[in-house]
């Protein structure tokens, strides 16, 4: 199967990333958005981004303007009636994308496959509500996805032979790297970077070292590019929680039990960059 189109459900922070990368990969690309002003606000981050690469000299105007050409943005889940590939990215709810994903069954052709960007949510219970379950899997980019290597795949119980090797090929396609995991929560890179960022704010709040200290350290001892606790600003401490509950629901690993100052920050708001105040302050 030749994948020539591709749906992209969402236009948030990964949607419009994962748009921009496949539109200027040459596919045709479908985005969706639940109204007109979110529409809008996605194209208009990738608009800035492409000009922003323009104006650096790294793509030319008419790279842009070609780009710009294969996008096509909805608010109506029907147009994504001829596409080859649908990548669910929503925001990270399973009920949500069950809903989703039972939709696009219904709409989208029957050799299509429906992926999701989830970070650690299962994915078999995404396919389960469609009667495909052998065409569903993870295609999981990095943030920032036009940017980042990485595109770790994930396979269900269920997921074909032939969904991998079609995934695998279309990831190639975009310039990324691939590595294959398991459905498990977290997956490899989220399994491997909670408990890091967890015990980075347990040893902050045990007082081993101060928060300069603990990322200097990660920085040029482990030639990181970011320490953890700025990491965690980074993606949002609500979302650092949020995906350390999900995968302990599952495993009842303690290392992946959020810190109790993890729960303090997001009732106190402190969610990192996003609003100014986390483990550092930001203008
Ligand atoms: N932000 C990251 O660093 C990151 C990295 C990897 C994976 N992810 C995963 O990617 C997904 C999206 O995360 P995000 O950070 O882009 O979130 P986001 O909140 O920036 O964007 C999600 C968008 O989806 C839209 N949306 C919700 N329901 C929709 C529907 N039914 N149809 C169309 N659009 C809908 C929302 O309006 C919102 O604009 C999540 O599953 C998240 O876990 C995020």
């Amino acid at each position: 199967m030749e994948i020539k189109k591709v749906g992209v459900v969402g236009c948030g922070t990964m949607g419009s990333g994962i748009t921009q990368v496949c539109a200027q990969s040459g596919y045709q690309v479908v985005v969706s958005e639940i109204n007109d002003e979110l529409l809008n606000k996605g194209l208009a981050a990738i608009n800035s981004v492409l000009t922003k690469s323009v104006d650096k000299g790294k793509i030319s105007q008419q790279d842009k303007d070609t780009t710009l050409d294969r996008i096509k943005g909805t608010t109506n889940t029907k147009d994504f009636y001829d596409c080859d590939l649908i990548i669910e990215a929503a925001i990270e709810n399973m009920e949500l994308k069950k809903k989703i994903f039972a939709e696009l069954d219904k709409i989208c052709p029957k050799h299509a496959i429906l992926a999701t960007n989830t970070s650690c949510l299962s994915i078999i219970d995404m396919a389960m509500a469609t009667s495909r379950p052998d065409k569903v899997l993870g295609l999981h980019f990095m943030n920032p996805a036009p940017i980042m290597k990485l595109l770790e795949i994930v396979k269900t119980i269920a997921t074909s032979d032939e969904t991998l090797e079609v995934s695998q090929r279309f990831g190639k396609s975009l310039g990324k790297t691939i590595v294959i995991g398991q459905d498990t929560p977290g997956f490899i890179v989220n399994r491997l970077m909670m408990p890091f960022l967890l015990n980075a704010i347990r040893m902050l709040d045990a007082g081993v070292a101060t928060r300069e200290d603990i990322d200097t350290a990660i920085n040029l001892g482990l030639n990181h590019p970011i320490g953890p606790l700025a990491l965690a600003d980074l993606i949002g401490i609500d979302v650092v929680l949020f995906v350390a509950n999900a995968i302990y629901e599952e495993l009842k690993d303690p290392q992946y039990a959020p810190p109790v100052l993890l729960n303090k920050m997001v009732t106190a708001g402190w969610l990192g960059r996003k609003t100014g105040k986390g483990f550092y302050e930001y203008k």
